[in-house]
């Protein structure tokens, strides 16, 4: 682009541009928020990036992403900010504290939370961000860092039902498919909650299988390539078991945030009088994980946990 042209773009604001012109925030670099502003910085948005720690912000700088200090130099900037952090404790610090997004007075601003998080704290932000003149929805993902990078993960959203409309251009630009819940805020953690437990499940199915398998001395790989030839087969079988037989357990997603995942569908299973036998258990087995060492390994490390349980060491 020529310099007249960018000195021109300079003065004018995004929202006089049209969408190519956009700009977006990024709030959180972990794994999932580093792939999703990867994938906008991509697509050609003009892409903001705000980390707790700074450092771990720098790769997508060197591609391009503007860094900020605070949220609410981000939200003065962004038209749209996607919020990508570990839990709701994080997202209201996030949001209303200090130097938080709501700080930043842009009451244009629409906020979409993809974190995994309690529908109730997804309720109360809602109501506290209407109550000071902001909008925020809910759209957590269902898929890793990777489909996210390719736009190939689902987002599920709730709330408000314009600001749903005005993000989809955003939503689409990581999401093959969008499912909307509907203007009930909290609906879409719902629904993300019971996925992941899902997932948790699968993969300590696997895990114990895989145990099985090499305990009785025939090679795991052979057990994955007949189960992925059947209609038994899993996108987790596919995809993670080829490495979970490798013992390679590099982080897609860390197997402390599944435990934090499972442990909100047990509270919340709780606070709604839901007993869930199979939950509980699971939570069991990634808190023991954890506290061996396991939580900055992927999830289906927990086959490291069951492999111990059988004097079975999986090491690489
Ligand atoms: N990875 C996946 O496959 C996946 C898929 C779907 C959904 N999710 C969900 O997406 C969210 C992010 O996951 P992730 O895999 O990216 O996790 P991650 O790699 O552990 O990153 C967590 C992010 O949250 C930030 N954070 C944590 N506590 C904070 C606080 N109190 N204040 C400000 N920032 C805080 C961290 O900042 P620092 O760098 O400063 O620690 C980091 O940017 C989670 O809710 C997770 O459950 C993950």
């Amino acid at each position: 682009m020529c310099n007249k042209r960018v000195r021109i773009l300079k003065n004018l604001k995004s929202r006089e541009l049209g969408d190519d012109y956009m700009n977006i925030g990024v709030v959180g670099t972990g794994l999932m928020g580093s792939a999703i502003a990867h994938r906008l910085i991509e697509r050609g948005f003009r892409t903001f990036l705000y980390n707790r720690t700074k450092e771990r912000a720098m790769a997508l700088v060197k591609k391009g992403a503007i860094q900020t200090e605070y949220p609410s130099d981000l939200g003065r900037k962004c038209d749209y900010v996607i919020i990508s952090v570990t839990d709701g404790i994080a997202v209201k610090e996030i949001l209303f504290g200090k130097n938080g997004l709501v700080d930043s007075k842009n009451r244009k601003l629409i906020v979409v939370d993809t974190s995994t998080v309690l529908p109730e704290d997804s309720i109360y932000c809602a109501n506290l961000m209407k109550k000071k003149g902001y909008s925020i929805i809910q759209a957590p993902i269902m898929g890793g860092p990777d489909p996210t990078m390719k736009g190939d993960v689902i987002s599920i959203v709730s709330g408000n039902k314009k600001s749903i409309e005005k993000s989809k251009r955003i939503l689409t630009s990581y999401s093959k498919k969008i499912f909307n819940l509907g203007i009930k805020d909290g609906a879409a953690n719902f629904i993300k909650l019971a996925l992941n437990l899902n997932i948790a499940l699968i993969a300590i199915s696997l895990a114990e299988s895989i145990v099985f398998v090499k305990k009785s001395r025939i090679d795991p790989a052979i057990f994955l390539e007949i189960l992925n030839s059947t209609y038994f087969r899993t996108g987790l079988s596919e995809i993670k078991g080829p490495k979970m037989v490798k013992n390679n357990f590099e982080p897609k997603f860390f197997l402390k945030n599944m435990l934090k995942d499972i442990q909100l569908l047990n509270d919340c299973a709780r606070q709604n009088g839901i007993t869930l036998s199979f939950a509980s258990q699971a939570e069991q087995y990634f808190r023991i994980a954890s506290n061996k060492g396991y939580s900055e390994l992927d999830y289906t490390g927990i086959l490291k946990l069951f492999g111990e349980f059988n004097n079975l060491k999986l090491s690489r």
